[in-house]
């Protein structure tokens, strides 16, 4: 029996409908049938850059919903139909943008009720990233998922590009973690009202990365953040950030990893994060994502928009990067 996987052909394309082999769940794995995939800057830097490809064809995908379609030997949490979303490798080009395709049984949670599968799709990379940031980047306890491993918890955090999905997440989690820290972040002005609904205290427009004085001004007292949480790899290019870091603060940065050449300034406790270092630490994440959906204690952190139907939307959708897409999930449904 055979599927289709949707292949990136080359750095740059073209993409290829191609007749695979059906794959096989191996033991702790289980396959899934997307009906729904997200479209993520990493599809696109992957299109454009090759950026981790290593070999051709590849296939990307980080995002997907749908229903599993076998279990691999062991696997007791899932059967076959069960309507699902999960983390997909596409970042090694290994991905969802396929009739089927396969991960690992952590990997996968069933899909929270009352969500479409257009909706659950738009979660489990920007949950997983921003969980990251928090647990693994700053040492704070996720209260139901990790320990404190801290105990000098920061009281103020800057959060770089509040907007896009892993900030809108971070946002939230950290209202989850931290009740009462204090939280700023940047974003264009359309989006101001959406994070603070989402529990930011105070969101300042882009410019504020270059000004110092503005970000400082935001925290208790003038006396600047005592950690970062830089969602978009801002910092690296804006000296000002580092400016507005408490110098007596403890000096947390947690950069997600955006680009390959992003460097830090030294005397910072920095930690560079992924979607993959949660994964590894918490296997039980995207459980925990699903119970905190479900209670309602995690929102849908940025808007949907379903570009399309069909494999051939996604290569279409994946050139509104990365110019045109602000506090926007592009789903394309299969
Ligand atoms: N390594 C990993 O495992 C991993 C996993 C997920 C994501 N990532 C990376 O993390 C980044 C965020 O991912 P995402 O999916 O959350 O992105 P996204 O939602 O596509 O990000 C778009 C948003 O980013 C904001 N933005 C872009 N550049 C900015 C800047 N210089 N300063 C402030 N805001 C900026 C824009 O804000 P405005 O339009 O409001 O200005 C826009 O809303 C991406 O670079 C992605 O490749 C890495």
């Amino acid at each position: 029996m055979s599927i289709q996987q949707y292949q990136l052909t080359q750095k740059g394309g073209p993409f290829a409908l191609t007749k695979v082999p059906l794959p096989k769940p191996g033991p702790g794995q289980v396959s899934i049938r997307p009906r729904a995939v997200a479209l993520n800057g990493i599809d696109w830097k992957n299109l454009a850059f090759g950026a981790i490809i290593r070999s051709y064809p590849a296939v990307l995908g980080i995002d997907a919903s749908g229903v599993v379609e076998a279990v691999g030997e062991g696997v007791t949490a899932f059967k076959a139909g069960d309507e699902v979303m999960s983390y997909a490798h596409g970042i090694i080009g290994q991905g969802a943008f396929a009739e089927v395709y396969t991960v690992a049984q952590h990997e996968v949670a069933k899909k929270p009720s009352g969500l479409s599968f257009e909706q659950a799709v738009s979660l489990p990379v920007i949950f997983l990233t921003a969980a990251a940031t928090i647990v693994v980047g700053l040492n704070v306890e996720l209260p139901g998922l990790s320990k404190l491993s801290n105990p000098n918890q920061p009281k103020s955090i800057l959060v770089l590009g509040g907007s896009s999905g892993v900030g809108a997440s971070a946002i939230q989690l950290l209202r989850i973690a931290l009740p009462s820290v204090t939280i700023i972040t940047t974003s264009s002005a359309p989006h101001h009202a959406h994070l603070k609904s989402l529990g930011a205290n105070v969101v300042l427009e882009r410019s504020a990365q270059s000004d110092a004085a503005a970000l400082k001004a935001a925290t208790p007292g003038g006396a600047g953040v005592d950690a970062v949480i830089d969602t978009v790899g801002a910092g690296p290019d804006s000296p000002a950030v580092f400016e507005a870091i408490k110098a007596d603060g403890p000096k947390l940065y947690a950069l997600v990893v955006t680009r390959p050449d992003a460097k830090l300034p030294a005397g910072l406790q920095s930690t560079l994060v992924g979607a993959e270092n949660i994964l590894k630490q918490e296997p039980t994440a995207l459980q925990y994502l699903v119970k905190i959906v479900e209670e309602g204690k995690f929102k849908l952190p940025i808007k949907i928009e379903v570009v399309g139907k069909g494999f051939e939307a996604i290569e279409k959708g994946l050139g509104r990067f990365p110019a045109n897409v602000s506090g926007t999930k592009l789903v394309v449904t299969l």
